[in-house]
């Protein structure tokens, strides 16, 4: 059993201590452990160039054309591992920006539905030698440390949201996660001895955890509104009827008295976007672009260049 634990913070700051101390209870409760910090890594952002999406179509393994940057020594651990824990501090609400660099290069491209479409299309044309590679069809856990300076919440509102991107695509089941703001007042995180034990537990859990079907995984942290992502951000639309960004899955809004609650059926939750089915349902989505655009683009194929030319010809 292998935990990754992934500190996109400074050498020794709050994050890297925080997710060393998960570490240190993974290795009690037997996982085999690595630690990572990232900021001195070189990951440049994806140039949105497709040649991961073409090549793969062509038969090949889905690699990036940047290669020469740190990103696929990180890609490698994360796919060798069975369970990730993965520390990122608040920079203006979010994680920092390096930790969206990893995501947008390390996700998409290991989207576990387009993974398995196209093995399919492999093992029906009698291929059996060049498969894909079958870490990216392995079920993994993930455990989230968001780590912010602010005294409240208030200023940490996206941190925990935005890490849950990082397992979507590949569909890594979240074990639990821990909002560490607060730093400023704290000090320095081993001075609190309830959010250490927290920690420490996170990376228990989430080592109990490897091997289990999803389904009979326990959440550890707090319950939250959805039941799938456990975030309490909520997009209304001036209707009683609610979504969760995070998941994409909508909801029912339910005011008792001062009590606000948001009921989700089981059908939209197992439609959640870090489920298989709702990276199937995104897939198919994405799949059917071409036959809608196709068309229109061939339509205007002769009025296309001169409505395009004010912008080619843009100067400033
Ligand atoms: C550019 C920048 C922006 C920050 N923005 C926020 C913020 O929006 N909310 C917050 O709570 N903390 C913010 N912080 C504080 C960091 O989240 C905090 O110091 C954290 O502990 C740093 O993690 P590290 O010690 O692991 O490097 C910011 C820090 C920097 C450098």
């Amino acid at each position: 059993m292998k935990v990754l634990g992934i500190s996109f913070g400074r050498k020794m700051g709050n994050t890297d201590i925080l997710v060393k101390e998960a570490l240190f209870g993974a290795k009690d409760a037997g996982a085999e452990i690595e630690f990572v910090n990232t900021v001195n890594m070189k990951i440049e952002r994806c140039i949105g160039c497709g040649a991961c999406s073409t090549r793969f179509r062509q038969g090949e393994d889905s690699q990036c054309i940047i290669i020469n940057d740190d990103f696929k020594a990180l890609e490698e651990k994360v796919l060798d591992a069975d369970a990730v824990i993965v520390g990122a501090p608040v920079y203006v609400l979010e994680p920092v920006g390096q930790f969206k660099d990893f995501v947008d290069r390390f996700g998409p491209r290991h989207d576990r539905a387009a993974m398995i479409g196209e093995q399919n299309i492999r093992i029906e044309y009698g291929q059996t030698e060049n498969l894909v590679d079958p870490r990216y069809f392995k079920d993994k856990y993930v455990g989230y440390i968001s780590v912010g300076g602010a005294h409240t919440h208030n200023w940490v509102s996206l941190g925990l949201p935005t890490l849950h991107t990082f397992g979507m695509s590949s569909a890594m089941k979240v074990v639990g996660e821990i909002d560490a703001y607060d730093m400023g007042r704290t000090g320095n995180p081993v001075l609190n001895k309830d959010l250490i034990n927290k920690v420490n537990t996170l990376g228990v859990k989430v080592t109990e955890a490897i091997g289990k079907p999803y389904e009979e995984v326990e959440w550890y942290g707090e319950e939250g509104t959805c039941p799938v992502c456990h975030q309490n951000l909520i997009s209304l639309n001036g209707t009683t009827s609610v979504e969760c960004p995070v998941c994409g899955i909508e909801g029912k809004l339910i005011v008792v008295g001062e009590k606000v609650s948001v009921e989700f059926s089981n059908e939209q939750q197992q439609r959640a976007r870090g489920t298989l089915n709702g990276l199937q349902e995104h897939f198919l989505e994405i799949q059917g672009f071409g036959a809608i655009a196709g068309p229109k683009l061939e339509e205007a194929k002769d009025t296309l260049p001169s409505l395009l030319k004010r912008y080619k010809d843009f100067d400033n």
